[in-house]
Order: C-alpha cells, then sequence, then structure tokens
C-alpha cells in the first residue's frame, strides 16, 4: 500500500471538530474538494455525526470515522460491521491487544474500510503508562503496538509526526496518518509536539490531520489549498 499517487490534497484529513452536524456541513461546503477526507471525531459521532458520515459518503466522499473502539470482542466485530455498512473510509481502533485488532479485522469482512491503530495516545507520557502498570517509554509502546497493529492485518496507525520517522524506517507498506500539523510560524494553540506539512511528509506521514489551521481560518478553502501546495512542494523535493 502506498500513497505515492495519492494527489497533495487528497492526502489531507480535515478534523470536523464542531459539536453540530449543521457547522460541519457549512466547513464541508467552504472546503468543496480542496481536502480529500473528512474526519468526524467522538463529539460530532455523538450529535449526528454517523448519519453525517453515510450522508457523505453516499455522495463519493471520503470519510474518516475517529471512533477509537475499545471493547469485548463481540462488541468491537459488531461495530465495526456496522460502521462498515456507512461506507466510511477510515476507522480508529485502540490498538492495545491482539484481541482487540483481531475483532475489528473480522468485523470490517470483505468491505473496503481502511483500519488504522491508535497507539498510544500523545497526551499520555512515561508516568501515565507507569500508573497503568506499563513500564516502558512511549514510543517503545508505539512501536510494539504498531507492530501488532501490522501483524493483524491493520492498513496503518496514527502516529505524532515525531514518531513518523522512526516507524515509516520499521513498518513498509503501512499508513501513517499524522496529526498536529502548523505551518511554520503559525499558532500551535494547544498542541505541544507539532510538525510543518514539509516535515511530516518527509517524515513518511502518508495523510495529514489538520483541524484549525484549515477550519478556523477566514478562508478554509484557501488555507487548505495553500497547505496543499506545501505537500506538493515536500513531495517534490523527496
Ligand atoms: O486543530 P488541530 O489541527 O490541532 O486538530 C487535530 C485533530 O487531530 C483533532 O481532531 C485531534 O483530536 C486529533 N488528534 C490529535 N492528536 C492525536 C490524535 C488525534 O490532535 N495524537
Amino acid at each position: 500500500m502506498t500513497t505515492d499517487t495519492v494527489s497533495p490534497k487528497d492526502r489531507i484529513i480535515v478534523a470536523l471538530d464542531v459539536p453540530h452536524v449543521d457547522e460541519a456541513r457549512a466547513l464541508i461546503k467552504k472546503l468543496g474538494d480542496s481536502v480529500g477526507v473528512f474526519k468526524i471525531g467522538l463529539e460530532l459521532i455523538y450529535a449526528g455525526g454517523l448519519a453525517l458520515a453515510e450522508e457523505l459518503a453516499k455522495d463519493g466522499h471520503r470519510v474518516f470515522l475517529d471512533a477509537k473502539l475499545l471493547d469485548i470482542e463481540a462488541t468491537v466485530e459488531r461495530a465495526t460491521a456496522a460502521i462498515a455498512k456507512t461506507g466510511a473510509h477510515f476507522l480508529t481502533v485502540h490498538a492495545t491487544d491482539r484481541k482487540t485488532l483481531n475483532a475489528a479485522v473480522r468485523g470490517r469482512g470483505d468491505s473496503a474500510l481502511k483500519l488504522l491503530g491508535v497507539t498510544v495516545l500523545t497526551n499520555l507520557d512515561r508516568s501515565d503508562l507507569s500508573e497503568q502498570g506499563i513500564d516502558m517509554p512511549p514510543l517503545a509502546l508505539v512501536q510494539e503496538r504498531a507492530r501488532l497493529s501490522q501483524d493483524a492485518g491493520f492498513d496503518g496507525i496514527v502516529a505524532s509526526g515525531k514518531e513518523a520517522a522512526a516507524l515509516h524506517e520499521r513498518l513498509r507498506n503501512f499508513l501513517i496518518v499524522t496529526p498536529g500539523i502548523r505551518q511554520a510560524g503559525t499558532d500551535v494553540q494547544d498542541q505541544t509536539r507539532v510538525v510543518t506539512p514539509t516535515i511530516a511528509v518527509q517524515s513518511g506521514a502518508d495523510y495529514l490531520v489538520i483541524g484549525r489551521p484549515i477550519t478556523r481560518a477566514d478562508d478554509p478553502r484557501a488555507a487548505a489549498q495553500e497547505i496543499a501546495e506545501e505537500i506538493a512542494g515536500a513531495i517534490e523535493a523527496g
């Protein structure tokens, strides 16, 4: 699997982090075809986002359902099967253990749904892991869970730009989806470990998850186009 043939704009996943579907619809309209994928996360999922996902998929858009599933196997399997029916393109699942990952793979069946493992949430540090009884630095756990995800038949993982380079070297034919993107010299807001679109691409990110730099811009479409140009430049520079 490779994103070599995916156009720069189609490598942008825009995070629709808004509380109401009406606001999401307004944003989608403004963005038009300037981005490749619309990400619907937990906030919007619980506010009519699933119906919106289905509607967008029917209209030919790519939808990223950031549902971060984790439960007993039967539940993960059935939830994944239900999500596959919406026509979503990507789904996130916590990559904590083989049982969860295998259940998601069974639930996807022969649908086109791409499964992405959430390895270690980037807000957790070593002391948070130790609270969970895990005595290992976050990056080592990220690498272990990424390998588990690939072994189970997942399509990729979500990883910060800082982790992407280390993962890219070890995992071939595996998608790396990177959030925490900020253009050079812009406001990082509450993100701490940010990378620029150029660095993300150079580190091996296949898709870039971008929220506020696009959604809060005066002209979201122009902001997306500017980022797509930066991605194109980074790809060209190799
Ligand atoms: O607005 P911003 O570009 O910071 O949004 C980033 C998006 O990526 C949000 O939807 C956030 O939930 C998501 N995300 C993240 N960091 C992670 C995983 C997901 O910021 N480690």
